[in-house]
């Protein structure tokens, strides 16, 4: 996998700056259609990432599934993408990275 940036935040910075910057649930700064690229690319093979796919690993959660439990808010995804949190690989993801991948995810709820 390429390795790309690691930025240097702690966690609590970047949750602060995505609270920051993060108006509404699902109004972040991120770009879905990004996100959706990195989702397939990245998330796809043990996760569920998107609507035209039907397999993944088994109880991996899907991410429409994350989207509508109501206890999965931008601020803590961003906080899990940042952490090591085996079994699932710590995906290297930039800070930009993350946050498009957390707006496709949110985009993936049915309103
Ligand atoms: C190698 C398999 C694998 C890949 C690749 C993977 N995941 Fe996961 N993911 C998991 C597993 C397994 C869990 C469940 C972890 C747990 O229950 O602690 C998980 C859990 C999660 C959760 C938290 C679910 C919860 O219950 O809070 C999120 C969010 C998530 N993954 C996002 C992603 C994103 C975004 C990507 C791509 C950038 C990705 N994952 C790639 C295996 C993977």
């Amino acid at each position: 996998m390429a390795y790309r940036s690691a930025p240097l935040v702690t966690t609590a910075v970047l949750a602060g700056l995505i609270a920051a910057s993060g108006p509404a649930l699902g109004q972040g700064t991120g770009n879905p259609a990004a996100g959706e690229r990195i989702a397939r690319t990245w998330c796809a093979n043990c996760h569920v990432a998107s609507a035209d796919q039907t397999t993944a690993s088994p109880d991996v959660p899907t991410f429409r599934s994350l989207a509508e439990r109501e206890d999965v808010t931008e601020d803590g995804l961003s906080v899990f993408l940042v952490t090591p949190h085996p079994p699932m690989p710590d995906m290297h993801l930039t800070r930009d990275e993350i946050a498009d991948v957390i707006a496709y995810i949110m985009s993936l709820a049915e309103k």
